[in-house]
């Protein structure tokens, strides 16, 4: 059996959702992200920090506006990536955390990412869950390298993505830009540091998750 070539396969047809249990011990369910999350999105972003919104928003916003949320739930799978994960033991909650990528421009090869975990699930592996997804699902679609724009003081996560194997683009007083090469499977990932030794591990985790979902379908 041609193992990625049918990792090829699975990753073209991704399954709407699929459940993964983090070391950490949350089990958690991730969805590409649906117009229906929309109330989700609302009671979540009231969730968020100052801080938090700050790192990820850049400025005050109080709330999402019904533009911003149409525009935020309703990623169209090539253009624009969205999964949002849910904790399998908590599903009337709001959720945990979204990490979107949208291309620069209709042909490029070149996305920007953003991930949001609510305050209360942070550090317990989501975020890295969410963003290998996005990696998964962009390099299914031709997107070949990341940027990410990270708020200067966030310097815990500026590391994690230096630890990966992303460079500094450029920096200003607002905003450092990273670049990160877009990862088909555990092989793409250069680096050897520990955090990339657990993105190549969390890589593997999700196609397996989707692969066992998808064969059960
Ligand atoms: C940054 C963020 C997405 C990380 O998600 P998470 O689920 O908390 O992270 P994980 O537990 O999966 O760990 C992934 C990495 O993020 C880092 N991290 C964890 N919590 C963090 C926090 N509060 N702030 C910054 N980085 C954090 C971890 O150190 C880890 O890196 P390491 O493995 O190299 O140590 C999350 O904290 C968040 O949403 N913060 C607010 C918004 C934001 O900063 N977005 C990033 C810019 S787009």
């Amino acid at each position: 059996m041609n193992i990625p070539l049918l990792q090829k396969w699975f990753r073209k047809t991704p399954p709407a959702s699929f459940d993964v249990a983090l070391p950490s011990g949350l089990d958690v369910q991730v969805a590409f992200v649906t117009p229906a999350h929309a109330p989700r999105f609302t009671a979540g972003y009231a969730q968020l920090s100052e801080q938090s919104r700050r790192m990820r928003f850049f400025g005050q916003v109080s709330s999402l506006s019904s533009k911003q949320l149409e525009f935020l739930t309703r990623p169209d799978g090539r253009n624009h990536i969205a999964y949002a994960a849910l904790n399998l033991a908590s599903p009337a909650e709001p959720g945990i955390g979204v990490a979107r990528a949208i291309r620069l421009d209709a042909d490029s090869k070149i996305a920007e990412v953003a991930l949001t975990i609510l305050d209360a699930y942070q550090h317990r592996g989501t975020g890295l869950l969410l963003h290998a997804a996005v990696h998964l699902h962009a390099a299914a679609v031709g997107i070949e390298q990341f940027l990410y724009d990270v708020s200067p003081d966030n310097t815990r996560f500026i590391e994690h993505l230096l630890a990966l194997g992303a460079v500094k683009v450029s920096q200003d007083h607002d905003i450092v830009r990273l670049r990160l090469p877009v990862c088909a499977g555990p092989d793409d990932v250069a680096s050897t540091t520990a955090a990339a030794q657990r993105f190549r591990a969390m890589l593997k985790v999700v196609i397996d998750a989707e692969a066992a979902k998808v064969s059960a379908a």
